[in-house]
């Protein structure tokens, strides 16, 4: 698969997740496999104000590239703004986000609302096309509700935009993250425009992964919330994907080393207050479906240096 001029080792995507695929997540799943990284949304306003926490946002490692920096606001000229920021910081490709639910950023015009008012959605896509030289592309929903499915339409505009791609999350935005994905308007999408397009929503397993191919003839597959506690899934299905081979999974003790490093560099990038605060959420869902595990997350969240989350790792080991 192919964005602009990026051309990707395998077309399997980490989805953009606030509060999730950070430097260091992204830095892990690159190890195992991923063809495309994206980061956390990064408001547009956060980037004109310099707001500390966003420019923190900016941070890439060549070893984790290509990379997707993801971009949220409402206005063209903002927008415009905040591409030129993040293209300067160095992404590869940049994202205009126009599917995010949550009520503090749609009651300011800005993610899924955007599919409200395609007119001025187009209005971005073009004035970010026309500001940067990397490839811009746009993530979207089905459509804001059950009686406003536009997703095609939306597919359209982008395509006509000058978007490099588009990904298409099959839920509503009223839906947020209940219910099954429709991969039926992915299809749809795929059907009305040239470029490529990303199926995401319920990828889960490899199988999903060639579900989603057969049903919907995407180009390339996004998976957010599988990967969570579960960097393996990009090499699993990559790999199944190019041989048809099953993968085993990570017995309990690559689990807990993966772990460990996801600590080690939360800790180096955020340091250690913090760090140790957002492993405990990633802790609990690593360790998921393990024996004690609901003894494990509790030793987490109790943790509040380094040395106490490798005190709870190395007793789970044994
Ligand atoms: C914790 C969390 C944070 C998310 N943050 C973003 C975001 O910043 N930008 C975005 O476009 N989508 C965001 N999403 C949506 C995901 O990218 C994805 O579209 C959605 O989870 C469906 O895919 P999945 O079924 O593979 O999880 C987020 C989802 C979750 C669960």
């Amino acid at each position: 698969m192919q964005i602009g001029r990026i051309k990707l080792v395998n077309p399997v995507i980490l989805a953009p997740m606030a509060g999730v695929t950070d430097l260091p997540f992204r830095l892990l799943v690159k190890e195992m496999d991923c063809g495309l990284v994206y980061s956390e949304m990064v408001s547009d306003k956060g980037l004109l104000y310099k707001n500390s926490h966003t420019m923190d946002m900016l941070k890439i490692d060549d070893r984790e590239r290509p990379v997707t920096m993801q971009i949220f606001g409402s206005e063209p000229a903002s927008m415009a703004s905040a591409a030129r920021f993040v293209e300067q910081a160095g992404t590869d490709i940049i994202d205009i986000n126009m599917g995010c639910p949550t009520p503090k950023i749609v009651k300011n015009g800005s993610g899924a609302a955007l599919m409200c008012q395609p007119d001025l959605a187009y209005r971005i896509m073009v004035s970010v096309v026309e500001t940067v030289n990397v490839p811009v592309t746009v993530k979207f929903r089905k459509g804001w509700n059950n009686g406003s499915i536009n997703a095609v339409e939306m597919a359209k505009l982008a395509e006509k935009a000058g978007i490099a791609a588009i990904a298409v999350h099959g839920r509503t935005r009223e839906q947020f993250y209940s219910g099954e994905a429709d991969w039926n308007i992915i299809r749809q999408v795929k059907e009305s425009v040239g470029i490529p397009v990303i199926g995401n929503g319920d990828i889960r397993t490899p199988y999903d992964a060639q579900r989603m191919l057969i049903e919907t003839g995407c180009d390339g597959l996004m998976i957010g919330r599988g990967a969570q506690g579960n960097p393996w899934i990009f090499r699993q299905v990559a790999q199944y994907l190019a041989t048809g081979e099953i993968l085993p999974l990570p017995t309990v003790a690559e689990r807990l080393s993966v772990m460990l490093r996801h600590l080690d560099m939360l800790v180096e990038y955020k340091g250690e207050y913090l760090g140790v605060r957002e492993m405990r959420r990633h802790g609990a869902w690593y360790t998921k479906g393990l024996h004690h595990s609901s003894e494990i997350r509790l030793r987490f969240n109790q943790a509040v240096c380094k040395e106490d989350f490798v005190a709870v790792l190395e007793e789970f080991e044994e």
